[in-house]
């Protein structure tokens, strides 16, 4: 009923993610650089505007002294749209919990690539202190929520980082109105069983009282979880635990679609678009932008581009293949390896077939400015989006906003979040098939004009209607009226 429609008021919302938006560089003893975040939570949560928001996270340094921590929360509460409230990690911290715990253990995890096994005894060991210094950060998070709090506000906690907060805040104030959402897959209860502290993590999210995923896939996956390794009780509205019920739902995430399709109007856009076009003039453009991590698949990704070149002489000098790779997570190992394994493989690639004026593939290992992006965007022929696991992937939903004229093929992974919603305008293909990859390429490369623009209609549908404001403002109803409705039936 009209009551419970909280979207109208400009409500106060604190966003709680492990990154800000803005990442800080040092620059001189107390003075920092900004510079964006690169990754889908911030593309969404950029997009929210219809609240009063509030952003707590870290800036990605270590700031060791007072003087230094002052001088940049001042920076980021002055400069951003979104006002930025830093969270201050030391290096330990950072290193056992980010690179350890996180993407060591739950990030692999939670997209099916397994536990690390080098050394079973090593890792058992330093499993117990990452997960130590997990708990350790996530209350480091809950203090600075806590300071920030206002009756009301409603605290929206996100991602694999953070899922001992909503227990952690809950135990300060049970009162507290706490949401929490996850931004990967969240995999089969068989996968989530692995994991040493699988019991304290799903008790700990339980805590909140709204829990969200991309996909119905991996909230059933959730609540599967919940009630197999927890013994709790599913039912149609979440889990319930002893008379408390933490309600779970879906809520695909999208873009701020808009801001994509206006940029295409500008100068400076159209004049990267008029470079780009020149540069690559009787070439068709393929196109890969990703962070530089082992889910993406893009060493299988440029392995099927070589595949495709084999079988197609015809085509050798009339493609190219665009691959945009910003380094991420680089104190992690595995991403190390990553780096050199693709940079081996496109230098084998263009070596067998460039000549002394062209090559097929063009590999930047960098993050490109929106304005490039977009460009980049939509002079494309053919995306490729080839990720092994992914939450929802948002390049996908970027480049179809940036489609509208050229009406390009996206070739998406089915283990993408994104494959539910733009399946049926997407060739979808299994990434891990390098052969099946290599045929889409030919199919795409050659799909008649008719074809293409009833695909891309179908897309650019969808990526409009379904945009990161709209997640948002879903997300918050949900939550807001989750919490009217538990304190009516405690009431009767
Ligand atoms: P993830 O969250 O795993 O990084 P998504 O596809 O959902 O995956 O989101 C990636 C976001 O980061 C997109 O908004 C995309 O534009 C941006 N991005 C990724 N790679 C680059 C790059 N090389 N340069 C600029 N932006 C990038
Ligand atoms: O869910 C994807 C994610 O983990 C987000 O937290 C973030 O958007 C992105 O990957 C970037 O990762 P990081 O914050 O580790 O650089």
């Amino acid at each position: 009923g009209e009551r419970l429609d909280f979207r109208a008021s400009k409500q106060r919302l604190l966003v709680v993610a492990n990154r800000l938006p803005v990442s800080a560089v040092r620059h001189g003893e107390d003075s920092w650089q900004l510079e964006m975040s690169v990754g889908g939570l911030v593309t969404a949560l950029l997009g929210v505007k219809e609240f009063d928001t509030r952003w707590i996270g870290w800036a990605g340094v270590n700031v060791p002294d007072e003087i230094g921590q002052k001088a940049l929360a001042k920076a980021l509460d002055e400069k951003l749209m979104q006002r930025c409230i830093p969270v201050f990690l030391d290096e330990e911290v950072v290193h056992q919990y980010y690179n350890g715990y996180c993407n060591n253990i739950l990030w692999p995890l939670f997209h099916y690539i397994g536990l690390p096994q080098e050394d079973r005894l090593a890792t058992t060991r330093s499993f117990q202190s990452q997960f130590d210094a997990y708990k350790k950060a996530n209350q480091l998070f809950a203090d600075v929520v806590n300071e920030h709090y206002e009756e009301g506000d409603v605290v929206w906690c996100h991602d694999y980082h953070l899922m001992f907060l909503p227990k952690c805040l809950k135990e300060r104030n049970s009162k507290m109105k706490v949401g929490w959402f996850l931004h990967t897959p969240f995999p089969s209860s068989e996968i989530h069983r692995m994991l040493p502290s699988r019991l304290e993590l799903l008790r700990s999210v339980l805590a909140a009282d709204l829990v969200g995923f991309h996909t119905y896939d991996y909230a059933r996956h959730f609540v599967s979880a919940c009630t197999r390794i927890l013994g709790l009780e599913g039912t149609p509205e979440g889990v319930e635990d002893q008379g408390k019920l933490t309600r779970i739902a879906a809520f695909p995430v999208g873009i701020d679609s808009e801001r994509f399709i206006k940029a295409l109007e500008l100068p400076e856009v159209q004049d990267h678009m008029k470079v780009l076009k020149q540069r690559f003039a009787g070439r068709k453009v393929m196109l890969g932008v990703d962070r530089l991590d082992m889910i993406k698949g893009i060493p299988q990704k440029i392995l099927a581009f070589e595949k495709f070149l084999e079988e197609n002489p015809n085509w050798r000098n009339k493609v190219v293949l665009l691959q945009i790779a910003v380094p991420t997570r680089t104190d992690v190992p595995e991403y190390q390896k990553l780096t050199s394994q693709v940079h081996e493989i496109v230098g084998r690639i263009n070596g067998r077939f460039g000549s002394l004026t062209a090559v097929p593939i063009h590999h930047l290992d960098r993050s490109l400015d929106f304005h490039e992006l977009c460009a980049l965007y939509a002079v494309t022929d053919v995306a490729l989006v080839t990720s092994l696991r992914d939450g929802m992937n948002l390049v996908s939903y970027e480049y179809v906003a940036c489609q509208e004229s050229k009406k390009g093929v996206l070739i998406l992974s089915e283990f993408a979040g994104a494959a539910q919603s733009l399946g049926a305008g997407a060739i979808l293909v299994n990434p891990w098939n390098v052969t099946e990859v290599a045929y889409s390429i030919g199919y795409a490369l050659n799909m008649p004009a008719d074809e293409r623009e009833k695909r891309h209609h179908h897309n650019f549908k969808h990526v409009i209607s379904h945009t990161a404001q709209e997640w948002a403002a879903t997300f918050v109803s949900e939550l807001n009226v989750t919490i009217v409705e538990a304190q009516l039936r405690t009431r009767q």
